[in-house]
Formats: structure tokens, sequence, C-alpha cells
């Protein structure tokens, strides 16, 4: 039987060892992955660990500051935190195609991500949040290139760093079970996946900060009450997804011209395949009128009904 305090007591040993006097950077996402994975080094190397968390601006409400607050306040890591969101605004700007979005995204968060290693002078060691399905997926050629494209990132390769992997024989499951021990907080621990390139592809076509506000208000509100329904963690993923198309509404006397919003909740194992969520008619309809009446610019919320396949769980 697998234990989670000893798997935690042998790692922080083994990492103290192998890091010696050496230093250690750390890319966070605030994904569970990079946050056990830093969590536990910084418990076995405290400030010799530097972590380096990139805003790229396509982030949802009140994410930037939950890793700050984690990791800067309560953990009292070495945190760098960048905010990069108008240099990845500017470069998205009249961009509309979705793989060039993602293309241009994971270009530009290597480049800071890069910049701000360097300012750190020496280091030694990097840090990285790998499981154990990817170890595995990473054996087949596909799923390498499948990864690749999936994760926002990469190693700067002049930089020589070697890699601690410390949640390698891990699954996704046991890795929670190490986050809670180690005091992390239910929102990053239990916290469903969310894509490298953000909100970027939850917009179809054109990104810009217009859309942007009106995405994450609607995506806070999916949040809260799929929360508050006591759902989330049954739920795959659970997000909204704004359309950049307008339609026609009525509000007062007035009529509107304005986005619809559309909600998107799945059911997986493995996002291999999914199935929409039979969410209750009643939180559907919390959901939808919380949605128009407060968010500006949103007179209309749809339901997406599709599985995977033949759709997929993103819109982009
Ligand atoms: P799809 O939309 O292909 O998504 O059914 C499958 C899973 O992958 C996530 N996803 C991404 N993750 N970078 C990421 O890091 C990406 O570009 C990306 N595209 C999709 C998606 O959220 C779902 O969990």
């Amino acid at each position: 039987e697998w234990s989670v305090s000893s798997f935690i007591e042998e790692q922080v040993a083994a990492i103290r060892e192998r890091v010696g006097d050496g230093r250690v950077l750390c890319a966070l996402s605030g994904g569970v992955d990079s946050s056990v994975a830093a969590a536990l080094v910084h418990r076995a190397v405290g400030d010799r660990l530097t972590c380096v968390f990139v805003n790229h601006g396509l982030l949802r409400q009140g994410e930037a500051e939950q890793v700050q607050k984690t990791f800067g306040q309560a953990l009292q890591v070495n945190l760098v935190y960048v905010d990069a969101s108008e240099r990845f605004l500017a470069k998205l700007a009249g961009v509309t195609d979705p793989e060039e979005k993602r293309k241009i995204i994971g270009h530009e968060f290597i480049r800071v991500f890069e910049e701000e290693a360097r300012k750190l002078g020496k280091v030694d060691f990097l840090v990285q949040g790998t499981l154990y399905p990817d170890v595995i997926e990473s054996g087949t050629e596909t799923a390498a290139v499948i990864k690749s494209h999936h994760n926002v990132g990469g190693l700067p390769e002049d930089m020589e760093l070697e890699l601690i992997e410390p949640l390698r024989l891990l699954f996704k499951d046991e890795v929670r079970r190490v986050g809670e021990e180690l005091g992390l907080p239910e929102e990053i621990v239990w916290r469903q996946p969310f894509p490298g390139p953000g909100l970027a592809i939850r917009i179809l076509g054109e990104v810009t900060p217009e859309k942007l506000a009106i995405l994450r208000q609607a995506d806070a509100i999916v949040t809260e009450e799929i929360r508050r329904a006591g759902l989330y963690r049954e739920i795959w993923q659970s997000f909204a997804v704004l359309p950049s198309m307008k339609s026609v509404g009525v509000m007062g006397d007035e009529r509107t011209y304005a986005y619809p919003i559309v909600v998107r909740a799945v059911t997986s194992d493995d996002a291999m395949t999914a199935d929409w969520a039979r969410l209750p008619y009643e939180l559907l309809e919390r959901i939808s009128s919380r949605i128009v009446n407060e968010v500006r610019h949103v007179n209309r919320v749809v339901y997406d009904i599709t599985s995977k396949p033949p759709a997929t769980i993103e819109w982009e």
C-alpha cells in the first residue's frame, strides 16, 4: 500500500541530496501537477528553488492572484511573477486561426520564461510536473507530438538544466493526495484541467481585451454555480466559450444585438473521449439567468450537447 507521507519523505531526501547547494528553477502554471511538484521541491530545498509564473493575460478570473497567494504568501516560495499580458495580447492582435494562436502563445511563453531565467543567473535544475501517464505516452511518437502540442512551454535548450521530475511514477489521484498532504488549497489540488493557451482558444477568432473581459466574467459564473451544485470534482471540465458572432435579443423595449455564451461541461477519464454532462435543468437555468443578467454584451446562453468524438472538448 502506497503511503503519501513516506513518498514525501523519500522524495524530499532524494531531492535534497541531488540538489546539494545547486539552484532550482520551476515554471508554475497554477495547474495541479506543476503546483504539487513545486511544493514538494520547495519542502526539500526551500530558498534554492525559484518559481517563475508567467501571466499571459489569458487566465481565468482570480487565477493569477490564487497562485501568488498560495506560493508567494502561504508557502513563502521565491516567486517571480511576470505580468506579460500586454505582450501576448499585442502578438495575438488580428490573429484568428486556432493553431496560429497556439503557436504564438507557446513561442512567446518560452521567450518570456527564458528572459526571466537568465536574470536569475546560474541555475542547475528544472522542476517538471511530469506524471506516469505522460512518461508512458511519450514512449510513442504520436503521443509525443500530441504532448508537445498540448503543453505550452519547453526547455531553453542552451541552458543545460537537469530535470527534476518527482511525480514521474504517480497517477493523478496520487498527485492530488500528495498536494493535500503538502497543504496546497482545494482550488489548486482539485482544479480541472485548463489548456496552456488559456482563454485564447475559448474566444473563437480574434482575442481582444473586451472579449476576454466578457468571457472571464461568464466563466466565473459557470464555475461558481457548478461548485455550488457540488459537481465541480465529478465533471472533467466545465467552462464558458465566446463565439465571435452576435444575435438579436430584447431587453425592456429595446432590441439588443450581442454575443451568446456557450456553456460546455463534459465527463471524461482521460480527455481522449468525453460525454456532455447531463447537468440538472435548475443549474443550467441559474447559469443562464446569471450570465445574461450580470455580464454586459451577452444576451443569450446555449449549452453544448455534443460528445467527443465527433466534437472536441474545446471549441478551437
Ligand atoms: P480537445 O479540445 O482536443 O482537448 O478535446 C483535450 C484536452 O486537452 C486540452 N487542450 C489543451 N491543453 N494546450 C493544452 O495544454 C492546448 O493547446 C490544448 N488544447 C486542448 C483540453 O482542455 C482538454 O482537456
